[in-house]
């Protein structure tokens, strides 16, 4: 069997490929509620045969949307909105999985197709950015964020906690902190962004505190039988030698209780130089995985069966995380299945579908 399809077990969960669906915002939510697009959305990728689906950005608080149709997880409503979508994707055949996120001053935003900027200031729907410091990311995203209080960072830690809850109430089973893209966590250890003289920035440990202390209270209320991951930008390719320090965060993260990490790009300025290109972070994922002994994914332009199947085989990373492959082809497993010559590839779909393709095939 192809190492893409072996299964993979990290604490209580097993996944039955090594196959991710990425969290991928949909913008769709009205008032941080998810709803039917969402629904079909997630229940068709995880029908396509990815073990794993990770619900998209979800705000631990209304200021911690990216746009106005984010979705979030800082009420009751939001939270049974969510359950009926967990139900689905587990009767899909996948494990129910979310990314719960605070966007700091990327926040308060137009949808992508809608500008992809900040919102007009005097604009009604949009709203006051936080972040460790007083300092606009630039580009289409020019709003200055207020510099945060010591207590909107408890604050902020708090709806971490909360929203971690609220996942495990609604049925979610593996939890990702999204401490990567620029947004808040990631904002407070970039250089880029953290320019505070408190227990909060400066040096290598001030700027880890705030990632380190979520991550930590988080662990108090996210079961130990359920894996607690991270997706962490380890690098900003932005001209700094980053990633000693980078590698060094994910380490003292699993010292705080991390199981799995998802190695990504930090986004904290748009003056970095991403080398984009097939597998483009696969090399670093092997390096974060091997220094600091976590299981690791990660994505990024991995778009054809063979290479991702390689990525398991030779130990780069333990699963691989797809997002525009998927939007693509929800099927995408299946035509993995298929091109690495799986016997009886329909039955990595579930019965219903399985049992009638490879009766199509063979005829
Ligand atoms: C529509 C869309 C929405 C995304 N939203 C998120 C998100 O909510 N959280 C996140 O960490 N990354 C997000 N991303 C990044 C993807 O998760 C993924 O890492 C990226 O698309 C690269 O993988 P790919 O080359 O397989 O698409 C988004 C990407 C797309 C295309």
């Amino acid at each position: 069997m192809p190492s893409l399809f072996s299964p993979f077990t990290l604490k209580d969960v097993t996944l039955k490929n090594r196959m991710v669906v990425s969290p991928m915002c949909q913008y769709s939510a009205v008032d941080g509620v998810v709803n039917d697009w969402h629904h079909v959305h997630l229940s068709g990728l995880a029908r396509g045969g990815a073990a794993l689906v990770i619900a998209e950005a979800t705000a631990v608080s209304p200021e911690g949307r990216i746009t106005p149709g984010c979705a979030g997880i800082w009420t009751d409503a939001q939270a049974e909105a969510w359950r009926r979508i967990v139900a689905s994707v587990k009767a899909a055949g996948a494990v129910p999985g979310i990314q719960i996120a605070h966007a700091g001053r990327k926040a308060s935003a137009n949808r992508p197709w809608e500008g992809d900027d900040h919102i007009a200031a005097g604009d009604a729907r949009g709203w006051q950015t936080i972040a460790p410091s007083a300092v606009a990311f630039g580009g289409g995203l020019p709003k200055v964020p207020e510099a945060m209080t010591l207590a909107d960072i408890e604050r902020v830690k708090a709806d971490f906690v909360a929203a971690a809850k609220r996942a495990l109430d609604a049925g979610f089973e593996w939890l990702e902190l999204h401490f990567a893209h620029g947004y808040l966590a990631q904002s407070f250890f970039s250089t880029w962004s953290n320019l505070r003289t408190d227990a909060y920035g400066g040096d290598f440990e001030g700027r880890a505190r705030f990632l380190i202390e979520t991550l930590a209270a988080v662990r108090e209320v996210w079961p130990e039988r359920l894996p607690l991951a991270a997706r962490f930008g380890v690098t900003e390719f932005a001209g700094q030698d980053d990633l000693e320090e980078g590698i060094e965060l994910v380490r003292r993260l699993k010292a705080a209780g991390l199981d799995f990490i998802d190695v990504s790009i930090g986004f904290s300025t748009p003056k970095a130089k991403i080398p984009w290109g097939p597998a483009l972070m696969a090399p670093i994922a092997q390096r974060v995985r091997r220094e600091t002994g976590l299981p690791a994914t990660t994505s990024w332009f991995i778009s054809e069966p063979r290479q991702a199947d390689e990525l398991v085989t030779g130990g780069t990373v333990d699963l691989v995380t797809l997002g525009r492959p998927l939007l693509a082809n929800p099927h995408w497993p299946y035509r993995a299945a298929l091109e690495l010559g799986m016997d009886k590839a329909a039955w990595t779909l579930p019965a219903p579908y399985a049992h009638w393709l490879e009766r199509y095939r063979s005829s």
